[in-house]
């Protein structure tokens, strides 16, 4: 039979899987200990505990400065996601690989669901890259902060849809791996050439 787990195939799986981990990792220290909510009132508390007083908007800018190192991660982790996205569409385009939706057309009726999650997965990563590199290139392209809220919005709404598939797939991912002798999770880090 054909090599499933291609050295490329393998390649792709994991530069995509460490990026999706790496952009929601940055995320969720955005939101949290990086937050600029948070970090500026706890400036303006701490300053004014040792006699300087700053501005909200002083103390918001103090907050952001601190935050953009880490938040540079998620335009690096960005790029590896596209170029593994590009990886996948070279495949299917030297037909190593089948695109998404052949793959549910074509899958027996009991690995229709996998299948499906699967293409959902590529569909949504798809989504994140485009409306994100529209975030970011957003000047470039002639469009103002404003004109683009809406592209955030869905930037951030699918990211929920993201993070639920790739529940389901890692869930999905230990059932096979417990309930088969298959080695899947082996064979996705070793290959089966
Ligand atoms: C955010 C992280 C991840 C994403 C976005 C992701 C995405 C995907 C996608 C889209 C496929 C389908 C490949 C195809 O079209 O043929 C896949 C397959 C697979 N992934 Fe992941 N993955 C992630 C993390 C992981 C992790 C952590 C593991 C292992 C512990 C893993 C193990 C596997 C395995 C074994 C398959 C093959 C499943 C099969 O063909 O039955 N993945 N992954
Ligand atoms: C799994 C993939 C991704 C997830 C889960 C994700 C998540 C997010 C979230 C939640 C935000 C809003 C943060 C906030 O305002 O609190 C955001 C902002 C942003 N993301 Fe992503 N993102 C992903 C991929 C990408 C990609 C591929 C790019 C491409 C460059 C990108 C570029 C941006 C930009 C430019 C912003 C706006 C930052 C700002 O307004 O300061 N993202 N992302």
């Amino acid at each position: 039979m054909k090599p499933q787990f291609t050295r490329l195939y393998r390649i792709w799986h994991w530069m995509m899987a460490f990026s999706v981990i790496g952009l929601l990792g940055t995320v969720a220290l955005r939101k949290t200990f990086l937050s600029w909510r948070t970090n500026s009132e706890l400036i303006q508390v701490k300053l004014s505990e040792v006699g300087t007083e700053v501005t909200a908007e002083t103390a918001k800018m103090i907050a952001k400065a601190i935050r953009a190192p880490m938040w540079e991660w998620h335009y690096i982790f960005a790029l590896f996601l596209a170029i593994s996205i590009a990886i996948r569409l070279f495949m299917v385009a030297r037909d190593r690989s089948q695109f998404p939706l052949f793959q549910v057309i074509n899958a027996p009726k009991e690995e229709k669901l996998k299948k499906l999650v699967h293409m959902l997965i590529c569909v949504s990563l798809m989504v994140m890259t485009i409306s994100g590199g529209v975030l970011y290139y957003h000047e470039l392209l002639g469009f103002t902060k404003d004109g683009v809220h809406w592209v955030k919005e869905l930037h951030e709404n699918v990211m929920y849809g993201v993070l639920l598939l790739v529940g389901l797939h890692l869930g999905g991912v230990i059932m096979h791996e417990l309930t088969t002798k298959e080695g899947i999770v082996s064979k996705m880090i070793h290959g089966d050439d």
